[in-house]
């Protein structure tokens, strides 16, 4: 029997986003800008460049923030559904949650990883090698802070270790990506009602029981946004190709920056690329914009001022000869005059910056 081609897609979009604080105060996870479109907006493009049409949300924190961003997703040639868990049930039982909404074979992704990965060929992996369970590996520097998935030579999964401590040694270097291609009947074994991990529980017991689950070891781009840095990392990734751009930034691309609709820069302005201006952004004279920056739109730079490296989201004013470098800004901030805001600031939304303020100390 040949299995059908997979058509839905779980995402687990119900966290707080602990470590994206404080911008999460502000706005889910989810939908945090990137390259100015709610993030989810670039899992939704994979997933439809994959014939994957029918998404079900699995949210919880912060759920009016995904719907006023996302809506039905019909513009995005999606059908997004929601189900809302009223307290939060983990990862395992976000997508437990899902179950009466989906059948046959299913993608589940986490909700905040920004990939290119191939989910064709994923589905190909799966049905050639008769599994229950596919999870997406990737290969990454630091982790201890993801969960270690343990292969046998055959690439059947052996052992899951989540997050194991600084003394314990390393057994491969091979983690969970977070997407998972399942047999949506497995779903049942995740008990209701409660809070279930899809990493703790969910698959060392489908490991325990014999079910077959296989690691997918793929070249793809991939990275967790879950914090500032990798956050404001994943758009220069983006910006400077070293991701596939599925879904590129609103506007016109001129001279290798976009311009969004309403966007403009004085005469003796810079715009350096790569560098995405959101719809209504002004940017006054002698200011340079870029490379590396997205603003937000309706953001203004003022005279002289220098943005590069950053992320700021809308309605940001930046004030005359102000200084902006490889920082994070939530919308509606305002940065006074000669300020100078260096790498791995993270601005909350709203924040008020007085003239010539110095802040992270390294911005030169
Ligand atoms: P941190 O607090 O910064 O770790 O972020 P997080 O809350 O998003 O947790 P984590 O990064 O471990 O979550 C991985 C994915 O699962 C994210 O896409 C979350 O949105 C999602 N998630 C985490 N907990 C829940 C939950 O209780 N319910 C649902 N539906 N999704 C969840």
């Amino acid at each position: 029997m040949t299995a059908e081609r997979p058509v839905q897609a779980v995402i687990l979009a119900g966290g707080q986003g602990t470590r994206l604080r404080p911008l999460t105060h502000a706005r889910a996870k989810p939908v945090v800008p990137l390259l100015n479109r709610p993030f989810l907006a670039h899992q939704l493009a994979l997933l439809r460049a994959h014939g994957i049409a029918d998404v079900i949300l699995a949210c919880s924190y912060r759920v009016d923030d995904v719907r006023r961003a996302l809506g039905d997703a019909e513009h995005l040639g999606v059908s997004l559904r929601y189900v809302v868990e009223e307290e939060p049930l983990g990862t395992g039982g976000g997508v437990r949650n899902a179950a009466d909404l989906a059948a046959g074979t299913i993608f589940v992704l986490n909700g905040d990883i920004l990939t290119d990965v191939d989910l064709s060929a994923m589905v190909r992996f799966h049905e050639a090698h008769g599994a229950r369970a596919t999870i997406f590996i990737t290969r990454v520097a630091d982790p201890r802070q993801y969960g270690l998935v343990e292969l046998d030579a055959d690439g059947r999964v052996r052992r899951f270790r989540e997050k194991p401590p600084a003394d314990e040694p390393l057994t491969t270097d091979t983690v969970n990506a977070g997407a998972y291609l399942l047999d949506a009947a497995l779903l049942g074994r995740i008990p209701a009602g409660r809070v279930v991990s899809i990493e703790r529980e969910f698959f060392p017991e489908l490991i325990a029981d014999g079910i077959p689950c296989f690691g997918w070891p793929a070249p793809a781009y991939w990275r967790d946004i879950g914090s500032p840095a990798a956050y404001r990392e994943a758009q220069l990734d983006l910006l400077e190709g070293r991701a596939r751009m599925l879904l590129p930034p609103p506007g016109a691309l001129r001279d290798g920056s976009w311009f969004g609709d309403g966007a403009v820069a004085a005469a003796d302005a810079r715009i350096v690329a790569p560098t995405a201006l959101g719809e209504r952004v002004h940017v006054a004279a002698r200011a340079r914009v870029g490379p590396g920056a997205v603003v937000g739109p309706e953001s203004r730079i003022g005279p002289g001022a220098v943005v590069e490296g950053a992320v700021l989201w809308e309605r940001v004013e930046v004030g005359e000869d102000a200084l902006l470098q490889g920082c994070v800004v939530g919308a509606d901030v305002r940065i006074g005059a000669r300020a100078r805001v260096g790498p791995d600031v993270v601005l909350e939304s709203g924040a008020v910056i007085p003239e010539r303020t110095t802040l992270g100390g390294r911005a030169s």
